[in-house]
C-alpha cells in the first residue's frame, strides 16, 4: 500500500512538473544508445533528410528522419519506429498529415531545454495546418530514446498503432512526412517551421520516395549511403540524458 502511494506521488510529480500537458502517453526507454545512421536507407527503413542525402553522422547541418513502418492489421494502425537527427537550440521535429495544407498534424518534437542544461525531452503536438497553431495531443509513444550534444538533437521512438483513419481514403501508411525546427523557451515550443515535405508517401515502403525523385538524387542517396556506413564508425563523446531518472520515476 505504502508502495502505490510513492507510485502516485511520483506520477503525480511528472505530470506536474510537464505543465503543459500529462505524460503518462510516453514511455522511455532504459538505455539511452542512440545510434542513427544512413544505414538501411531505401530498403529497411525510408528515409528523408534536407539538405537532400545529408549524412546524419557527419558534422554538417543535417535533418534526416527514417521510418519503419509495420503493415497495419484492421481495426489497429500502423506502427511506427522513428529515427530523428536535426540541428536546433531549441526543438527538431517529425509531422505526419494526410494534406500539408488543411486538417491537423500530428507532430512528434524531439527537444532540449535550454533553460536547463540542455536536457533532452519528448512532447506530442497537433498543428493546425490552416493557421499553423500548436496545441498539446497525447498521442501514445514508446522507447523514448534522446541525446543532445550542443545544437544537435537524436532521438529514437515507437509510435504503435497510429490511428490513420480520420478522413482517410488511401492507404492506412500514406502519409506526408514535415520535418522542421523550432524554438524553445523552457515551457512551450514556438512555431513550427518547416524545411522539408516529402509530399504524399507510402511509410510502408522503404523506397517510396526513391521511385518518385528525379535520377539525379537516387545516385546522389546510393554513394550517400556507401560513405555513411563508413563514417558511422567514429565515436562520439556524448552526454547521455536524464531520460532515465523520468523511467525511474514512472517505473
Ligand atoms: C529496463 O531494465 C530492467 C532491468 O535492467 C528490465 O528488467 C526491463 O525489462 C527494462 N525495460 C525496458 C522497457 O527495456
Ligand atoms: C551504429 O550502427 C551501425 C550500423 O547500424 C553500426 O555499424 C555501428 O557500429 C553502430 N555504432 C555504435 C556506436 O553503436
Ligand atoms: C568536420 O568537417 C570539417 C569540414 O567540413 C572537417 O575538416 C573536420 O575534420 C570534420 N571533423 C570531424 C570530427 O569529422
Ligand atoms: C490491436 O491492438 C490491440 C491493443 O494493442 C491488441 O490487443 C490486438 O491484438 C490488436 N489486434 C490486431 C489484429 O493486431
Ligand atoms: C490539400 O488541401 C488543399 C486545400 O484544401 C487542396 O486544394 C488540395 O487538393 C489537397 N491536396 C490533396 C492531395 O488532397
Ligand atoms: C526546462 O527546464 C526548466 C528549468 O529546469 C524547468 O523549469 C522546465 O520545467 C523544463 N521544461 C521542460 C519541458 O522540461
Ligand atoms: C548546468 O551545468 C553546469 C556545469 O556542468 C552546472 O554547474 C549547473 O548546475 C547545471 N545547471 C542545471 C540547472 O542543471
Ligand atoms: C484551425 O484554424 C482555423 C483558423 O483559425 C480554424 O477555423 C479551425 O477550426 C482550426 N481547426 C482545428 C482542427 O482546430
Ligand atoms: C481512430 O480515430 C477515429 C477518428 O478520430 C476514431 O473514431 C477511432 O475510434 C480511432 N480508432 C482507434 C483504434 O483509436
Ligand atoms: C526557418 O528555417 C529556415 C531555414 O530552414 C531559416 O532560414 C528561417 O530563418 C527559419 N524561420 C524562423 C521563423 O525560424
Amino acid at each position: 500500500m505504502e508502495r502505490g502511494f510513492v507510485l502516485l506521488v511520483a506520477a503525480l510529480t511528472v505530470y506536474v512538473a510537464s505543465g503543459v500537458q500529462g505524460t503518462g502517453h510516453l514511455s522511455f526507454a532504459n538505455d539511452t544508445q542512440v545510434n542513427i545512421t544512413q544505414a538501411g536507407c531505401g530498403v529497411t527503413k525510408l528515409c528523408v533528410a534536407t539538405p537532400d542525402g545529408c549524412d546524419p553522422t557527419g558534422n554538417t547541418s543535417c535533418l534526416f528522419l527514417s521510418v519503419i513502418a509495420s503493415t497495419p492489421v484492421a481495426p489497429n494502425g500502423t506502427d511506427l519506429s522513428v529515427e530523428l537527427r536535426g540541428d536546433s537550440m531549441g526543438y527538431v521535429a517529425m509531422g505526419l498529415t494526410a494534406n500539408a495544407s488543411e486538417g491537423t498534424t500530428m507532430l512528434f518534437i524531439c527537444a532540449q531545454n535550454s533553460t536547463d542544461n540542455g536536457t533532452f525531452f519528448f512532447q506530442t503536438m497537433q498543428r493546425n495546418n490552416t493557421d499553423d497553431a500548436l496545441s498539446p495531443t497525447e498521442t501514445r509513444v514508446t522507447e523514448i530514446r534522446g541525446l543532445v550534444k550542443n545544437n544537435v538533437i537524436q532521438c529514437e521512438f515507437n509510435i504503435p498503432d497510429l490511428n490513420a483513419t480520420n478522413t482517410r481514403s488511401s492507404h492506412a501508411t500514406t502519409f506526408t512526412i514535415l520535418l522542421g525546427t523550432g524554438s524553445f523557451d523552457g515551457n512551450t515550443p514556438g512555431p513550427f517551421n518547416i524545411s522539408l515535405n516529402s509530399g504524399s508517401l507510402n511509410l510502408a515502403d522503404p523506397a517510396s520516395n526513391i521511385a518518385t525523385t528525379p535520377a539525379p538524387n537516387v545516385t546522389m542517396t546510393t554513394s550517400n549511403t556507401t560513405s555513411g556506413s563508413s563514417a558511422a564508425v567514429h565515436p562520439h563523446a556524448v552526454l547521455l540524458l536524464s531520460v532515465l531518472t523520468l523511467s525511474v520515476m514512472t517505473a
